[in-house]
């Protein structure tokens, strides 16, 4: 096929591929709000009854749903999260919004960085107490 026809083709699917990750999002966005945000707050962002969801380890860990998708469908009554009746796309869209949603809180937090950068800094002393004090290994 030549090059010119494979192009074009290839554009357009990338286009349909990023209308439909927009979709989820959004169908997640709503789905959120109808079972989720009388609790975790419409954001996620923690509510009444709920955690913030942004602080979330679990959240930050999840690998498309794998660790979300479980607490969804058996919940956690014993500590106040009920089961939540969601078929796997609405489960999908749900932990799509989330993920977005903790892109952009990462973004807007200005603690990050720094929290972030605390491993690097560590062991950049050690960098510098080995070329202070000589590398035992070549000395
Ligand atoms: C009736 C209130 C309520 C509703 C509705 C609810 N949750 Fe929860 N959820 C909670 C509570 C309370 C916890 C904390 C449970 C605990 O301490 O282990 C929780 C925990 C979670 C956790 C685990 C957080 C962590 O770090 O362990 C996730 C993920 C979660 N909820 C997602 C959802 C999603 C997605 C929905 C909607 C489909 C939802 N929840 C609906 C109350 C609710």
């Amino acid at each position: 096929m030549p090059i010119r026809v494979v192009f074009p083709a290839l554009l357009a699917l990338l286009s349909c591929i990023r209308v439909v990750a927009q979709d989820a999002t959004e169908r997640g966005q709503a789905q959120f709000a109808r079972t989720c945000g009388f609790c975790h707050g419409p954001d996620a962002n923690g509510g009444a009854e709920g955690t913030n969801l942004m602080r979330s380890a679990l959240v930050r860990h999840d690998e498309n749903g794998d660790l979300i998708g479980a607490v969804i469908r058996e919940g956690r009554p014993a500590k106040g999260m009920p089961a939540v009746p969601l078929n796997s796309s609405q489960i999908a869209d749900v932990v799509a919004f989330l993920h977005k949603r903790l892109d952009e809180s990462d973004r807007r937090s200005p603690r990050k960085p720094a929290q972030n950068a605390a491993a690097p800094e560590a062991s950049e002393s050690s960098e510098t107490n080995r070329s202070l004090h000589g590398d035992r290994r070549t000395a």
